[in-house]
């Protein structure tokens, strides 16, 4: 199974989350690379395969800087991204409010609108949660690798 990370990001944290993860992932038989969200649009997501965004939310509700390329892009060219499964780790801040981890939602968002598939459940990392963040990644990572894995398996079983 390979695993493409795409990081968007302003100070780090999430590129940081984003290269535990793919360290770990030969232990789960994956192999990940990381890649800045900076250098891709939409066509990133021409190749089958499997992705997981780790975003983080500036501003009030916005995705960094170095993601808003690709994320537009989904917008000017957007199209069908049925085949493309994803998984999501959302950091952000809680004191913000309702604008709390908005940037991974609208990447969230976007690409259910394109018909792209989430798989599991959002991995939040809290900025104001004492919880070492790359603990709470790697737990969510392992259990995300297992059902992604029997997806994969599902997929195989159809005729
Ligand atoms: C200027 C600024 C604005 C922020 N706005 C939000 C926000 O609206 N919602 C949120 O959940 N977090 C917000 N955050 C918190 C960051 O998303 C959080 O600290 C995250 O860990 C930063 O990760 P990064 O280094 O990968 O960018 C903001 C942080 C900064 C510095």
């Amino acid at each position: 199974m390979h695993l493409t990370l795409l990081v968007g990001s302003v100070h780090g944290n999430a590129r940081q989350i984003a290269q535990t993860l793919a360290l770990a992932a030969p232990d789960y038989g994956v192999s990940a690379q990381v890649m800045d969200m900076q250098d891709h649009s939409i066509s990133i997501f021409d190749t089958l395969g499997l992705f997981v965004l780790c975003c983080s939310t500036t501003g009030s509700g916005d995705v960094p800087d170095n993601a808003q390329g690709l994320y537009q892009s989904l917008d000017a060219q957007a199209r069908y991204l049925g085949h493309v499964r994803f998984g999501l780790v959302a950091l952000g801040d809680s004191s913000y409010g309702e604008t709390f981890y908005g940037g991974a939602k609208a990447f969230q968002n976007r690409l259910h609108d394109l018909s792209a598939q989430l798989v599991g459940e959002v991995c939040v990392l809290d900025a104001l949660d004492a919880t070492e963040p790359d603990a709470v990644a790697l737990a969510w990572f392992a259990n995300w690798v297992q059902y992604a894995r029997s997806l994969d398996a599902g997929l195989s079983r159809k005729p």
